[in-house]
């Protein structure tokens, strides 16, 4: 890798940076993050590499989500569960539905840092910084508050290092076992007519998994039955924490960022010349690089140029987040460029960032309406143009939100104000996400030919 090193993008044009007071206690709180142990191996990022690599020739399908923005606030072993549960749910969805093999991938275990479109915030003419994730600053609107703290990069990474802990617990310990599907169903999903959907297609898992016990297929004697895996991702933006966290690998002398499985680049931080492209350029995890309306054909291609120059498989993840109203004006183009040059990508589709408005309350939305329709728009681009539409990007939690509106349970504008819980971006709650992912499920078996 040319004239690449861990720090080399310190060099470069940075934006949606934090201003420190105290630089030497930034460094300090760095070089400590440096010697603490990766949250990651460099083998689970080489796996998931492979299984995406799956996934970019169409023999799979991804499925990423979690939190807009995870807090110190909301962090406890259950709401860490229920997400997990609902990403079981949709992946088994998807699984057998429509009939497609599923790569997880948590928004979870680090997903602290967030762009913003504006650099301060004004309440009452008080004039502070935006509030950046809980890695930086905190929420709430006092000097004290916004002001970006090192020490809050420490507490993430040990947040991230137990978010992380429990989950691979979940995967491996028995909460992930097939026989299990029937208990992913959330209290207040199993209410609903989605509920209902879910405990037939559960029943049907359950038969299937009694007929493979009687030829001697079960769960004590085939893993796969038994544990699953959910690698974890988020948005590398604060870019001391991921440089701090980025290790050569022992075994091959490749540098790894392992303070996550993927990473990905933001539709803010995405210009070819600048440090976050610089840093990413040189760890070999997958990256994925948000695609919004204003990505020209001639950056993506500079970006996949710089990015994945091997053109190997697996490596890039391109998340198309258009909006609903554009996804079918803009999308074409790009997708026949990477097919014209037999570039190696996976499309996913983030069907949340490109759709968030302003409810009349004042509370940031968005309509389930128009994610689907989104994602519809994706799937027609990927069908018209011979191409696979390999997977998708949410923003949900398996708790009971009132944060988008729509959906089975008709969420109104005035019942936003129930239970708005976010940190950042409103997300689906268990519910929306279990309807998406039997849509998803219906166009994936017609893709796969077995819609009948
Ligand atoms: C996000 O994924 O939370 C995000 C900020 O997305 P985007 O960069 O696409 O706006
Ligand atoms: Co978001």
């Amino acid at each position: 890798m040319q004239n690449w090193t861990p720090d080399s993008w310190r060099t470069k044009p940075i934006v949606q940076q934090p201003v420190y007071p105290d630089q030497a206690q930034l460094a300090a709180v760095e070089n400590e993050l440096t010697n603490l142990p990766p949250l990651v191996f460099a083998g689970e990022i080489r796996s998931l590499k492979a299984q995406l690599a799956e996934v970019a020739k169409g023999n799979a399908f991804l499925l990423q989500g979690g939190d807009c923005a995870e807090s110190f606030a909301e962090f406890n072993a259950n709401k860490i569960r229920d997400t997990f549960k609902v990403l079981l749910q949709m992946a088994v969805v998807l699984t057998f539905a429509g009939s497609c093999p599923v790569v997880k991938i948590g928004r979870m275990a680090g997903q602290f840092a967030k762009p913003r479109s504006a650099g301060t915030e004004t309440i009452d003419g008080i004039e502070l910084p935006s509030y950046r994730g809980d890695i930086i600053n905190g929420i709430d609107f006092t000097a004290e508050a916004r002001t970006p703290d090192p020490q809050r990069l420490l507490r993430a990474y040990h947040q991230a290092a137990s978010t992380q802990n429990l989950l691979r617990a979940f995967a491996q310990g028995g909460l992930a076992d097939l026989t299990q599907v029937h208990k992913w169903n959330l209290g207040f999903v199993e209410q609903s007519p989605l509920g209902e959907k879910y405990q037939h297609l559960a029943d049907q898992i359950d038969q299937a998994l009694g007929f493979m016990r009687s030829c001697g297929i079960h769960p004590e004697n085939t893993p796969q039955l038994h544990e699953t895996t959910l690698y974890t991702s988020h948005e590398a933006l604060l870019l001391g924490y991921e440089e701090a966290l980025t290790r050569q690998d022992s075994l091959t002398d490749d540098w790894y960022d392992c303070s996550a499985h993927m990473l990905w680049i933001g539709d803010r931080t995405r210009q070819p010349d600048h440090a976050h492209v610089e840093f990413l350029r040189g760890v070999k995890n997958p990256v994925g690089v948000k695609v919004g309306p204003t990505t020209s054909t001639d950056d993506l291609m500079q970006l996949l140029d710089t990015l994945n120059p091997e053109n190997e498989a697996g490596r890039i993840t391109l998340i198309a987040r258009m909006g609903a109203d554009k996804i079918t004006d803009h999308l074409p183009a790009l997708v026949r460029a990477v097919k014209a040059e037999g570039r190696q990508v996976i499309w996913s589709s983030d069907p949340m960032h490109g759709n968030t408005i302003k409810a009349s309350s004042g509370y940031k939305t968005r309509s389930v309406d128009a994610v689907l329709k989104e994602m519809k728009g994706f799937f027609e681009v990927h069908n018209a143009e011979g191409t696979h539409a390999g997977g998708v990007h949410f923003e949900m939690t398996g708790h009971n939100v009132t944060e988008c509106i729509g959906g089975a349970y008709q969420i109104t504008e005035a019942g936003l104000a129930d239970r708005y819980d976010t940190f950042c971006d409103p997300r689906l709650n268990g519910e929306q996400s279990l309807e998406l992912a039997f849509l998803i499920a219906d166009t994936l078996k017609v893709a796969r030919g077995n819609g009948k």
